[in-house]
């Protein structure tokens, strides 16, 4: 019997992974899923075959009740929790010290890389634990575009990304969970490292022409400066280190860093990954205006206008 526990379980890639393994029901595995507030995540539509447990990486007196039995640690660190020495750490060395067999880390691309982010203090701490350990780096997520980057696509027709004429390998969060389920079921990927990425790597220029195709109206690039972003971000109350991450990965793309694609998604699951214009299709009621929206932009080119 297997037992695996998945922290992050409400977020993009957690909730994808609850719903993919309650549809792949496989045998003899319980799934656990880490949550803040239980009641909460029990309302969110489409989960079933889990079970739920309160977990904060804050509040080390939850990490033992959650690791109880676990043979299989899925480990998505949130964005908010950026003191890795503080949190992560002390609850990998109890998923450690309880006998966990397995740790998958969902890490980021170019995480192996760039010092300053939370994820390769991770990835170097996770490397020296006794548990095997598989580590995941997606390149970005296409769902932020439906998160992080929604009201700029939404209100003002305008995509607000600092990558110049850089191109991005956008990954579905659906993807990383099946790459993340196909490594965790099967332990000839223990003590591997793969970078996942999405299909082909586009500029923003190709990827607002293919929202304005699905949208009907005209969505256009803004190419802001990274300065211009961040200002714009922590304006909107966006988490100052998620921007600062997002930023650096930007900037690479804008040197040409982010512009390739590899195979490791379809040798893992044997097909190929979501393309970013199916998603938009399926996405699309998001970017889509009500008359609230309307009014409100019809308000702010008014004033523009007087002004
Ligand atoms: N965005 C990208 O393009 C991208 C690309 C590759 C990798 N990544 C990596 O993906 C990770 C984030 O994954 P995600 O986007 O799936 O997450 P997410 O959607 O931001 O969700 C965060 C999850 O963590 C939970 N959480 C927040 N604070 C917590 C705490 N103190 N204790 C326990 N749980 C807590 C949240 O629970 P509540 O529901 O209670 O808030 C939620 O389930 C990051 O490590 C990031 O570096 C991101």
């Amino acid at each position: 019997m297997e037992k695996i526990l998945i922290t992050g379980a409400t977020g993009n890639v957690g909730l994808s992974m609850l719903k993919l393994l309650a549809d792949k029901n496989f045998a003899d595995v319980e799934v656990v899923a880490a949550v803040r507030d239980i009641e909460r995540a029990k309302s969110i539509e489409g989960i079933s075959n889990c079970t739920f447990c309160h977990f904060e990486f804050d509040e080390p007196s939850s990490y033992d009740k959650a690791l109880s039995g676990v043979t299989k640690l899925v480990l998505i660190r949130p964005n908010q929790v950026s003191d890795v020495s503080r949190y992560i750490f002390p609850f990998l060395a109890r998923a450690e010290a309880m006998g966990v067999k397995h740790i998958v880390f969902v890490s980021i691309v170019g995480a192996e890389r760039n010092r300053i982010f939370a994820n390769h203090r991770t990835e170097n701490h996770v490397k020296k634990l006794s548990v095997p350990t598989t580590i995941l780096r997606p390149s970005l997520y296409m769902q932020n575009l439906s998160t992080l980057h929604r009201q700029d696509i939404l209100v003002h027709d305008k995509i607000n990304i600092p990558a110049g004429h850089g191109l991005v390998n956008y990954i579905d969060v659906r993807d990383v969970a099946e790459a993340i389920v196909a490594v965790l079921m099967n332990p000839s990927h223990e003590h591997d490292s793969y970078e996942i990425t999405g299909p082909e790597p586009l500029d923003f220029y190709q990827i607002a022409k293919l929202f304005s195709d699905e949208l009907g109206r005209e969505i256009k690039y803004a190419k802001p400066s990274t300065i211009r972003f961040v200002r714009q971000k922590l304006l909107e109350k966006k988490q100052l280190l998620y921007v600062f991450t997002l930023s650096l990965l930007y900037a690479a793309a804008r040197g040409g860093k982010m512009n390739y694609t590899n195979d490791v998604f379809k040798t893992l699951t044997g097909h190929d990954p979501r393309s970013i214009a199916e998603f938009i299709k399926e996405n699309r009621e998001c970017w889509i205006r009500t008359g609230n929206e309307e009014v409100k932009k019809t308000r702010r080119r008014l004033i523009r206008r007087r002004k």
